[in-house]
């Protein structure tokens, strides 16, 4: 398919840029946090859904360390940088996703941000042949963080969604004080840990295969 410089997709678009076939296609959404990874990622779904191709979103956040042990290794500060997740435990999974047939089920765990914990088997993967896999650090290499490199190999494709750092800034700061954090807390939180983890994610953006920013209800391809 031809790729032009600042072309604004729809998402059905987007959709039918994933191919057709009857093995599991795994598509990976990477991006740095509030790019809207998660948005687009559902968005994809309903609209494979709607045109016939049942899909379904496998987060890599499910994949966070539980508090306890973060709080044993003295890494609650750090908690959402790339090694206060269990990352072979993603990749192990999927690999299974890949290796278990169309029918059969592969449970997937979800991060549930309202107590602050992963929550296992959230979601059953089974009659889904697209699988759309989001997170943060889906285009790492090893030199980045130890063990992510890993990640891409079971992907498919992998497309990264980026944002302005003005719009990052704004949307992180609205989700940290709607969490119950101070302005200052959420201020804090942002500038030492969101927009740290975003300068690495976005040492990553030249691997992916499709480069995305929102326009309007569409995606703008860089
Ligand atoms: N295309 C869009 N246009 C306007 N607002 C958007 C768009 N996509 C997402 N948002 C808003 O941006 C915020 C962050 O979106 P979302 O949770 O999908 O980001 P994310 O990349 O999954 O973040 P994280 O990495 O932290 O999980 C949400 O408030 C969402 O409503
Ligand atoms: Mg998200």
């Amino acid at each position: 398919m031809v790729t032009r410089a600042n072309e604004v997709l729809s998402v059905s678009e987007l959709a039918q840029r994933i191919p057709a076939g009857d093995e599991r296609f795994l598509l990976g959404i990477a991006g740095p946090p509030g790019a809207g990874k998660s948005t687009l990622a559902q968005r994809l779904r309903d609209e494979l859904a709607e045109a016939g191709r049942p899909a379904v979103v496998a987060p890599m956040d499910g994949y966070h360390l539980r508090n306890q042990v973060l709080l044993a290794r003295n890494a609650m500060g750090r908690k959402g940088e790339p090694d206060t997740f269990d990352v072979a435990a993603f990749v192990a999974d999927l690999r299974l996703l890949r290796e278990t047939p169309v029918g059969s089920p592969v449970p997937w765990p979800l991060f549930d941000r309202a107590i602050d914990e992963p929550t296992d088997g959230g979601v059953i993967v089974r009659d889904e042949r697209i699988v759309v896999v989001e997170g943060n650090y889906l285009l790492l290499t090893d030199a980045e963080a130890p063990g992510w490199a890993e990640v891409r190999g079971q992907l498919d494709a992998c497309w990264y969604l980026d944002a302005p750092r003005p719009v990052l800034t704004e949307r992180l700061l609205h989700r940290h004080t709607a969490g119950g954090r101070t302005p200052e807390q959420a201020s804090r939180k942002v500038t030492d840990s969101d927009l740290r983890n975003a300068d690495l994610i976005a040492a990553s953006r030249h691997r992916a295969d499709l480069v995305l920013t929102a326009a309007g209800r569409g995606y703008r391809l860089n």
